[in-house]
């Protein structure tokens, strides 16, 4: 495989540094924790090498949520190399691919990596980014070795019904195929999510990680969800020849913290609501951005309208050198700079309103008015 640094991880800000950033709007999880405040006890553990497939207990407190067991669980080190593991293991040069798109990176250019052939189904900002089973009927092929998605999407927030689930699990497996569903923002979903896509059919596997919903990115803890025990036994022997096991550390805070989900979940949720209604009223009263509103997660992707007569690399320049104000940047996602993820529940609010401000700021400095 040849692999090639992304965009969205070359301009990272903490590549950056985020002393160089005052509003950061770029992140797309919830506000990072810290240890000490998560009331955990670490000191009886024995740091000997893990269970291959992860902590059982942890396992089985993922899995209990899906109706699974804990086998149908594998722990890896967060949910990229979930996406890894499922992408090699599934795809050889030249394999048919479906991959929605726009996407978190890892997940259009892994596929690409591998040398696959990609077919990208386009979620569109004019049809308010729903999921088109008719054009996705249409792209799967007698060849097509994997379906791809992302729900709650990242970047716009988009989410999946139980109802299209349903007829989505329905379509792969009159199709032959597997459904990769990356769920890492499923935590987040506004309303009530629908069931966990693995827990549905035996050719479905889904993802997910600690990273996003409950701001724990740097304890590298995610995991593998699927029914199918051949298809677990050929992830557990790539995760034995990628880094064997988990850090035992990782993985009781994962467990610990997982232990009293309801309790930190509802604080993070209360979080987002408020911050959600910030950014809302912030898009409800300028006339310069459009959106599709997000049903869930922490982030939006907004576009600056067409008839707003600005050149987008400088728009990005100034937020960041002179407004240090940091977004993600829409060729991080393959699209126009035009368009740009607002991570809208990782800073503070009050960085929240004032990055907002700016992002207006900047627009009415350097727009050409005709
Ligand atoms: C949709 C999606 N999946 C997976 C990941 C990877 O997350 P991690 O490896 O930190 O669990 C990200 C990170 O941005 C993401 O947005």
């Amino acid at each position: 495989m040849k692999y090639t640094r992304m965009p969205i991880e070359i301009e990272a800000p903490e590549g950056l540094g985020y002393h160089s950033i005052d509003c950061n709007l770029s992140e797309s999880s919830f506000s990072d924790q810290r240890l000490g405040d998560l009331g955990l006890d670490l000191n009886n553990l024995l740091l000997v090498y893990s269970d291959h497939k992860g902590q059982r207990e942890l396992r089985e407190v993922i899995a209990k949520e899906a109706n699974l067991r804990a086998d149908d669980v594998l722990i890896t080190s967060g949910a990229a190399p979930a996406l890894f593991i499922v992408a090699t293991s599934f795809l050889e040069p030249g394999d048919h691919v479906v991959v929605a798109k726009s996407n978190y990176a890892t997940n259009l250019e892994t596929p690409r990596t591998i040398g696959a052939k990609v077919s990208f189904l386009n979620m569109k900002f004019d049809d308010g980014y729903i999921l088109n089973l008719d054009e996705l009927q249409h792209l799967i092929t007698n060849e097509t070795k994997l379906v791809s998605l992302t729900y709650p999407h990242n970047p716009t927030g988009a989410v999946i019904t139980e109802e299209q689930l349903r007829e989505l699990i329905q379509l792969i497996e009159r199709k032959n195929t597997y459904l990769l569903m990356d769920e890492t923002y499923r935590d987040m979903t506004f309303g009530n999510a629908p069931p966990l896509a693995a827990s549905l059919s035996d050719r479905v596997i889904s993802i997910s990680s600690m990273s996003k919903s409950y701001g724990l990115p740097g304890i590298r803890i995610g995991w593998i969800m699927s029914q199918n025990k051949k298809l677990m036994e050929t992830f557990l022997a790539a995760k034995e020849q990628i880094f064997i096991t988990n850090s035992v550390v990782d993985e009781e805070i994962a467990f610990q913290y997982l232990l009293n989900k309801p309790r930190h979940l509802e604080s993070v949720k209360q979080t987002i609501l408020k911050n959600f209604i910030v950014l809302k009223t912030f898009m409800n009263n300028q006339s310069v951005l459009e959106w599709v509103e997000p049903q869930g997660g922490c982030v939006a992707f907004v576009r600056l309208k067409k008839e707003i007569d600005i050149d987008a690399l400088k728009f990005h320049q100034v937020l960041l050198e002179k407004y240090k104000t940091y977004v993600g940047r829409g060729h991080w996602f393959e699209e126009d700079d035009r368009y740009f993820r607002i991570g809208y529940s990782w800073d503070k609010t009050e960085k929240l309103e004032k990055g907002l401000k700016n992002i207006l700021a900047v627009i009415n400095e350097i727009r050409e008015v005709k």
